[in-house]
């Protein structure tokens, strides 16, 4: 057993959390350069917690420039167990409206710009990610999404994209008709990847704000839509939050999907 910690990547809102003890920001340095910002420690019902504002303290890193591996590798040397990362996306379907919230539990990575990987010269290994977050911590989410009186979709594919445009009409008519896809953002990829490579578990709770461009009711996408949609979505985000560490529980038995092992058969460079 060991004890588990809850590390949350988000924005702003989530962090100004009621009941936090010991609160600390605290600067970790990673081999992988900086984290995206300090990270905000402390306790929440007696569970060690960390926040790490994906963007930065005043929206400074656009998606292609969040430095995804030093922000997973720094969660882990705090101790981090699981990982709830937190995001705004666009929808693809119409049941799935503006305030739901979205447990992600499968990707389409169309990023292109970013260091995907942990490996690479001189150690190479290929984890799976097959089902690339942790049914375990999606169930938590849920549950807790549930209770809070949060209107939660159990699942759904998430398209990554590198923007920072969003989507031509074309684009969202393909991911959604063609190749199925229920959510868009631009955030989750490469973190889930890096997340099973750390062999952290990940969760991905997506906040609906917009209908993409697809929607013959709705005009383009308007960051001030979405802003105002993430900013009355703030109480409810740090509603779920404050139930996970009553559902995760303080001993953490070894992940049943194996996330926490995902190197396991993974590593194809001899050890030195
Ligand atoms: N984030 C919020 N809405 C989005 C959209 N429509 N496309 C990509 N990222 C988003």
């Amino acid at each position: 057993m060991t004890d588990t910690m809850i590390g949350v990547i988000g924005g702003s809102g989530l962090y100004q959390i009621d009941g936090l003890q010991d609160a600390e920001w605290r600067a970790v340095e990673s081999p992988w350069g900086a984290p995206s910002d300090e990270i905000l420690t402390g306790r929440l019902d007696g569970m060690a917690m960390a926040f790490l504002p994906r963007h930065g303290r005043g929206h400074v890193h656009a998606p292609s420039d969040v430095p995804y591996r030093a922000n997973i590798d720094a969660l882990k040397r705090l101790g981090v167990t699981d990982v709830i990362s937190v995001s705004a996306c666009g929808s693809f379907r119409e049941e799935m409206a503006p305030g739901d919230f979205v447990v992600v539990d499968q990707f389409i990575d169309r990023t292109f710009a970013r260091a995907k990987s942990f490996f690479g010269k001189g150690c190479v290994a290929h984890v799976s990610v097959a089902h690339p977050t942790c049914p375990r911590l999606g169930a938590a989410c849920v549950e807790a999404a549930r209770a809070e009186g949060i209107k939660v979709h159990d699942g759904g594919t998430y398209l990554a994209m590198e923007g920072p445009q969003f989507s031509s009409m074309a684009e969202s008519k393909m991911y959604r008709d063609a190749w199925g896809a229920d959510v868009i953002g631009m955030t989750n990829m490469p973190e889930a990847k890096l997340a099973r490579e750390a062999e952290l578990c990940y969760a991905s709770v997506a906040m609906i704000t917009d209908y993409d461009s697809w929607h013959p009711d709705h005009g383009a996408v308007d960051i001030n839509d979405i802003i105002r949609i993430l900013t009355g979505n703030a109480d409810k985000g740090r509603g779920l939050v404050r139930r996970l560490p009553a559902l995760l529980g303080a001993d953490r038995a070894p992940c049943p999907h194996g996330c926490d092992r995902a190197l396991e058969f993974a590593l194809m460079t001899a050890p030195d």
